[in-house]
């Protein structure tokens, strides 16, 4: 008979059999990533008593959010997001620029494109057919000692005054309401556009039957994105919200956080005016993978 001892059955021996199963794992950062996950996943397990025809659900839904997506389209940034996961990945990396006085990150989301166009500092990002109330945009983009960054790579995106990026809309141009701008000696940068409205994100996957099983709404508040790219500083991504927008306090993907709210000024002819400052945390600059081409 053999004298090797039959594995216990209980959790917490079962639980230990797969954190020694990782422990030749060579990257060690992945290493630690795996073990605080496999901890927090069994513990979730049993928290929520998972049965298995609700691992078998469980399981159908993550293949659902794969075979969503594809070069034009990631759900699994949709998931994050809605789960506020995108969110607090985000702060917590920006926590202690932000004690600093660091601009709010804000999340990157799907629509931001690859070669959005360059243009220069005063230009149109939205071609002159594009209905809705103009909107003038200038900011500054500064690193936290507050020394202006010129040669800054500032990159815009939004959705029309109908709610709609260009690339879900067959009715705007390629690339409308996008740009890419460098700010100038004193860190400046400027633009003309026409003021945002609100969205919901699509809710034609997996993640639309999401919130629709969590009875939520789907909107966004209206918004403009920031990407800014700065040698020897870390890439901020955030947004700037429309404080007047019904969904400002109650942002589906968790987004709008109170320092990134802004009252869109009238500016006395029909128009509206923004007015930002970008402060940037100095460190490594890693430009995140762009969600679409
Ligand atoms: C966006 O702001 O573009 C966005 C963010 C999350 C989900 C959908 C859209
Ligand atoms: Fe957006």
């Amino acid at each position: 008979m053999s004298d090797q001892v039959l594995p216990s059955t209980s959790p917490e021996a079962l639980l230990s059999a797969v954190l020694k199963s990782n422990a030749n794992t060579a990257n060690p950062r992945l290493k630690q990533i795996l073990e605080i996950g496999i901890r927090h996943l069994h513990a979730f397990a049993l928290e929520a008593d998972i049965t298995p025809a609700e691992l078998e659900v469980g399981l159908d839904f993550l293949v659902a959010i794969g075979q969503a997506s594809g070069p034009k389209k990631h759900e699994g940034i949709l998931l994050a997001d809605i789960l506020g996961l995108a969110t607090l990945v985000q702060l917590n990396d920006a926590r202690k620029a932000m004690e600093a006085g660091g601009t709010e990150p804000a999340l990157i989301g799907p629509f931001w494109r690859a070669n959005q166009p360059e243009r220069k500092n005063g230009e149109r990002i939205s071609t002159d057919d594009t209905p809705g109330p103009r909107l003038r945009v200038t900011g500054q983009v500064l690193s936290l000692d507050g020394t202006p960054l010129a040669g800054a790579r500032v990159e815009t995106w939004q959705a029309s005054p109908k709610g709609l990026y260009e690339n879900q809309d067959e009715s705007q141009p390629r690339m409308n309401l996008r740009g890419r701008f460098v700010t100038d000696e004193q860190g400046n940068f400027s633009f003309e556009s026409v003021r945002p409205a609100g969205y919901p994100v699509p809710v034609d996957g997996p993640c639309g039957e999401l919130l629709a099983a969590q009875q939520r709404h789907t909107m966004r508040p209206a918004h403009l994105h920031f990407l800014v790219v700065a040698p020897g500083h870390k890439v901020l991504a955030t947004q700037f919200f429309d404080a007047d927008d019904p969904h400002a306090y109650d942002d589906v993907v968790f987004g709008a956080v109170g320092s990134l709210l802004r009252h869109f000024e009238p500016d006395g002819d029909g128009g509206f005016t923004l007015d930002v400052k970008l402060r940037m945390e100095p460190g490594e600059t890693r430009v995140p993978k762009c969600p679409i081409p």
